[in-house]
């Protein structure tokens, strides 16, 4: 089946997902999976596409040496190319979101979700922008265009989280999660311990594409509040946006707090929390002191956990003890094969 990709957004995730699809090509192959990168749109390094197929590897190679192949289509590159995907007869049409994380109103990548699921794409995405602010919106126009929105690359990276409880947890309730959700900080928190400067750990999260193009985000608590959002947004019903979250970051200045807490034989940790209340559903980023012995505790480096607690199944446990860009890469993969194998059933099932 030849699935057509628009990338949008082609920067550390989007070049490691195309190199994916090479390497991975016979768990495709498998599964009778052809897909064809037609277009890709950046927002400083140009567009490009063709219908026949473009050499993404190549044009990846390109961008990280800052050219593109090819002029720029258009003043607004990104929904002319949607439009185009939208032309094309393939059989599976399928929009890859990338573009950066924008906290406040999660634009532009929710007009892209929006305009590809009009046009008749599917979307996968690794941009939590979109979940945070408008999940509900979005998931009613995917069903009733009868596409998919996924973005399980939105909350630790390839780690599954979102299809581990739509897939196999049927008719579970989530009654809140606690998680240590963004790897920057927990970097940042560990090298602390061991006496690093605050700077030297970001700058590090930075060389390797870790860290969001504005790091402000990850330190100041951003990025957790916008995870904690789309959590909450897709688990628990909540309608919020990142803003509705109580948030608190990490700087220089918590080096005395770190210190005094493995003094103690304890760890400081950066945790995003929701919880159903009789007042309603509670959101908070904070930091907060763990015992090691706690699933949070003791996390190190850019390794990640999440605690979620349900009404059947109790408190379910997932860690991520390796981050990195090909996990967030691998995640919009398994977005992919998803999309490409339930149109292939020929069996819409909905917004599960
Ligand atoms: N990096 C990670 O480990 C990680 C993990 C999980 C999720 N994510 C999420 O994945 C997304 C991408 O992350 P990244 O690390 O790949 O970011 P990045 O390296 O900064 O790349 C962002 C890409 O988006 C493009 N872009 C920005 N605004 C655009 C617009 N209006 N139209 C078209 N293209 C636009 C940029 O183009 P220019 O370069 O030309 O400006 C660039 O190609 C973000 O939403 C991030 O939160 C990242």
């Amino acid at each position: 089946m030849r699935v057509a990709l628009l990338l949008i957004g082609f920067g550390h995730v989007g070049r490691r997902f195309v190199h994916l699809l090479e390497e991975l090509r016979p768990a495709l192959d498998a599964r009778g999976i052809e897909p064809v990168v037609v277009g890709i749109a950046t927002r400083r390094h140009g567009s490009v596409f063709d219908e026949a197929g473009l050499d993404a590897a190549q044009v990846a190679r390109q961008v990280a040496s800052g050219e593109m192949a090819g002029p720029s289509s258009s003043e607004q590159p990104a929904h002319a190319l949607i439009a185009q995907l939208g032309s094309l007869s393939a059989e599976v049409r399928v929009l890859v979101e990338t573009t950066t994380l924008d906290v406040r109103f999660g634009e532009p990548a929710t007009s892209h979700v929006r305009a590809a699921l009009a046009a008749g794409a599917h979307v996968i995405s690794a941009n939590k922008g979109p979940v945070a602010h408008a999940y509900h919106a979005l998931a009613s126009e995917a069903a009733a265009a009868k596409r998919r929105f996924l973005f399980e690359g939105a909350v630790m990276d390839g780690i599954p989280i979102f299809n581990l409880v739509r897939e196999t947890m049927p008719g579970v309730r989530v009654l809140g999660f606690r998680g240590v959700i963004n790897s920057t900080t927990n970097h940042i928190l560990t090298a602390m311990e061991h006496g690093e400067a605050f700077d030297a750990a970001l700058a590090r999260m930075q060389a390797e594409g870790i860290a969001e193009a504005d790091p402000s985000l990850d330190i100041d608590g951003w990025d957790a509040a916008a995870k904690v959002s789309a959590l909450a947004n897709v688990w628990m019903d909540a309608r919020m946006t990142p803003q509705d979250v109580r948030r608190e970051g990490i700087c220089a200045g918590d080096a005395a707090r770190v210190a005094a807490a493995v003094a103690q034989g304890r760890r400081m940790k950066l945790v995003g929390r929701a919880a159903r209340t009789a007042g309603g559903i509670v959101t908070s980023v904070g930091l907060e002191t763990l015992e090691v012995s706690d699933p949070l505790g003791g996390l190190d480096g850019q390794a990640n956990a999440l605690e979620i607690d349900t009404d059947i199944l109790g408190r379910v446990v997932i860690t991520q003890r390796d981050g990195g860009l090909e996990k967030t890469a691998y995640a919009l993969f398994a977005d992919l094969v998803e999309v490409a194998e339930m149109t292939s059933e020929v069996v819409f099932r909905g917004d599960r």
